[in-house]
């Protein structure tokens, strides 16, 4: 969600205009989009509030591969004995030829995992998460590849292990791109959509991602000092001293946070108490804890943007600032700030057509918008 990617080129005319040696700091980095675009080319520094942002942008800039590394199937082989180990025997599994009610049978009894009490430490997923946006076999199978990755957490290809099982998650979850709802087979058509990704396997997606990268990945370290943070944006900035801030904040009233609060855990895997309503957990299984930026909060989001101009000016940076026609603040209201903030700096407005994606399964999956580019320097 807000990826840059289809509008990478756009974002690329701008920091090149401004950009006059240094690092590049992308302080609200996401999918690490601009970390793959430019990585090769200069020194980025990836920062988001999101641990599994880091973790992206790591494995575009920071992984290699040498004769030490793993292959996909050595990790298979590894999880695979895991997975054997605890699969539990009482739960009822899926079939591509079952029916409407035993489906829904399956669903709400793997649900109920959530009470059961494990007996071994790696079950994060298969008790917070079977029967919702993944089935029980499913969150075995995260679980026990997560559990392999944590063997490598200090080796330099670790992210592209976590990467890789963010990519399976992401191919067999039966929701719509995203984790703030997963779907319920209420109608015939629902129920055979899902159960098309109740069948499909975490680990055949896990080993095309994982080979991909290793494909594609130098055998020894990139020349270039890349480096990435987990911090709110004030914070990096205050660390960040004379390069090119891009910055791309979030648009909209909604959360990173809720919508990817499961990648979250998967890195963290810090067992989170679940957010509870009227006594019973929510039915999207967000953390407690989670995240609220105020650039999606509409009393909060004129300061957000006075702090981050502040933070960028006493960094002694230049500032590329992507928005849109459609955010928590209006353009006009965006450059009186910056104007009044940065009154020695040329300030320009680049725009561009684009299409945000809604993430709905249905129609109205794209709405078209203006995209903006403050180039500040
Ligand atoms: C529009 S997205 C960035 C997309 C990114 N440029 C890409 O191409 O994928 C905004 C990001 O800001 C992060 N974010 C929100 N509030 C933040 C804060 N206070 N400090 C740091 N990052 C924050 C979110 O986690 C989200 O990943």
């Amino acid at each position: 969600m807000g990826s840059k990617s289809k509008i990478m080129d756009f974002v690329l005319e701008g920091i090149n205009q401004v950009f006059d040696g240094g690092v590049v700091c992308d302080l609200f980095s996401g999918s690490g989009s601009l970390a793959g675009a430019i990585g090769q080319q200069c020194p980025v520094h990836s920062n988001d509030i999101q641990s599994y942002s880091k973790i992206l942008a790591d494995t575009y800039n920071k992984v290699y591969f040498d004769k030490n590394a793993p292959s996909s199937s050595k990790l298979i082989k590894q999880a695979e004995r895991i997975v054997n180990k605890n699969r539990v025997d009482f739960i009822e599994y899926y079939s591509k030829t079952m029916s409407f009610n035993t489906f829904n049978n399956v669903e709400n009894i793997q649900k109920k995992l959530l009470n059961h009490k494990f007996d071994y430490k790696w079950h994060l997923f298969s008790k917070n998460y079977s029967g919702t946006w993944w089935s029980y076999e499913q969150c075995l199978w995260i679980d026990a590849i997560r559990q392999v990755a944590e063997k490598y957490k200090n080796q330099v290809f670790y992210p592209a292990i976590l990467s890789s099982l963010m990519f399976g998650m992401a191919y067999a979850s039966q929701g719509t791109g995203h984790y703030a709802q997963y779907r319920d087979a209420k109608t015939q058509s629902s129920f055979r959509d899902i159960l098309i990704y109740r069948n499909r396997s975490i680990k055949d997606y896990f080993v095309r991602k994982f080979d991909e990268i290793v494909k594609y990945t130098p055998e020894s370290a990139n020349s270039i000092q890349h480096s990435s943070t987990t911090l709110d944006y004030r914070d990096c900035l205050k660390g960040f001293q004379g390069g090119t801030v891009y910055a791309d904040p979030p648009y909209c009233f909604v959360h990173y946070s809720r919508f990817y609060h499961a990648l979250e855990t998967l890195v963290l895997y810090d067992f989170p108490n679940l957010q509870v309503q009227r006594g019973s957990v929510v039915k999207g299984r967000y953390r407690e804890e989670r995240h609220q930026s105020p650039f999606c909060i509409k009393s909060q989001v004129t300061k957000a943007f006075i702090e981050l101009f502040e933070g960028v000016k006493n960094s002694n940076s230049n500032l590329v600032l992507s928005y849109c026609n459609t955010g928590m603040i209006s353009i006009d209201e965006i450059r009186e700030i910056s104007q009044i903030i940065f009154q020695d700096k040329r300030i320009e407005l680049l725009t561009t057509d684009h299409q945000h994606m809604t993430l709905g399964r249905k129609e109205d999956r794209t709405r078209d918008v203006k995209e903006c580019l403050f180039l500040i320097y």
